[in-house]
């Protein structure tokens, strides 16, 4: 699977005590997965200024000489944010003058919410080596299948070098089961009613979260893409007093901090769920008294 699809990739690209460079906030398991392959992780920052937006210094300060590659997630997981045209020179620019590897959690693309499929596109330099990253789990709602894929790309050189050592690590831990390979043309013709039926929930659940928290003091960060949306509600003091109060009225939501969102006031909501629950939980929050939301 994806999961998987990192690991074969720090093995690659790093060795011991090297480090990769990850999105902040982003998925919470980068650091266990760079960890298990020995492999430290450095973060750079996303900013909440309206759209997520990089920060350029601090991509450039967060690399150091250990550093080996850079990690975007694009749609973001749990923001459903993408680069803009300029974050992805910048990236690749960065990429370029550290010889860095970019590695682009893809995922989410076929998920488009605010933006159009095309602005989901990563935005490549042909120059450096990159890696996209995809699999069925989120393709075709099906995680237990664990089958991802890398998509090597870059100068002729370093993508041969590269896939060569990648045969090298997948054979030796052979992961691929053959049944799934075998259905996998059927399993992707057929997944596509799954992921119109997906699209159509986190569709539905955006608008509904849109209307009811307007005029409350519940703020959505619309996501370009993905199944997550961010809620940003004007609280300080212990982040996890509001997701405890909804987990006591039966609504689960996560803190932000789970995915490196500042401590205050972030909270991360599934657009999967079905419907009629999904606008009861937001009814609840919205609803919830003053003192716990400002
Ligand atoms: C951004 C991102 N990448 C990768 C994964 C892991 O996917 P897989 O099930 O293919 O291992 C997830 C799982 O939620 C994810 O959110």
């Amino acid at each position: 699977s994806t999961s998987e699809a990192y690991s074969l990739l720090f093995k690659l690209l790093c060795d011991p005590g090297d480090a990769v460079l990850v999105p902040c906030p982003s998925y919470p398991l980068f650091e266990h997965l760079a960890q298990l392959d020995a492999v430290a992780v450095g973060r750079y920052a996303w900013l909440d200024a309206g759209r997520w937006t990089l920060a350029p210094d601090d991509l450039d300060t967060a690399i150091s000489r250990r550093t080996r590659a850079l990690v975007v997630v694009a749609p973001n997981n749990p923001t459903g944010s993408v680069p803009s045209p300029e974050e992805w020179l910048v990236i690749g620019e960065a990429c370029r003058r550290h010889r860095l590897a970019l590695i682009v959690d893809e995922v989410f693309t076929p998920y488009p919410l605010d933006a159009s499929a095309a602005t989901l596109r990563s935005i490549r330099p042909a120059d450096v080596l990159s890696f996209r990253l995809n699999g069925l789990s989120k393709l075709i709602g099906l995680p237990q299948a664990k089958l991802g894929w890398i998509v090597v790309d870059g100068p002729d050189d370093l993508r041969r070098q590269a896939l060569e050592a990648l045969d090298l690590v997948a054979d030796t831990y052979l992961s691929v089961s053959a049944p799934v390979q075998v259905a996998l043309p059927a399993l992707l013709e057929a997944g596509a009613v799954v992921r119109v039926q997906i699209q159509s929930r986190l569709q539905a659940n955006l608008a509904a979260v849109t209307a009811l928290a307007a005029g409350s003091p519940v703020d959505v960060r619309r996501p370009d893409g993905g199944w997550s949306v961010v809620l940003r509600v004007p609280r300080g003091g212990d982040p996890d007093d509001l997701p405890l109060a909804l987990l006591a009225r039966d609504v689960l939501v996560q803190p932000g901090y789970f995915y490196d969102l500042p401590h205050d006031g972030y909270l991360v909501v599934s657009l999967l769920t079905p419907e009629a629950d999904f606008r009861a939980g937001i009814d609840v929050l919205c609803a919830l008294p003053a003192a716990l939301l400002t």
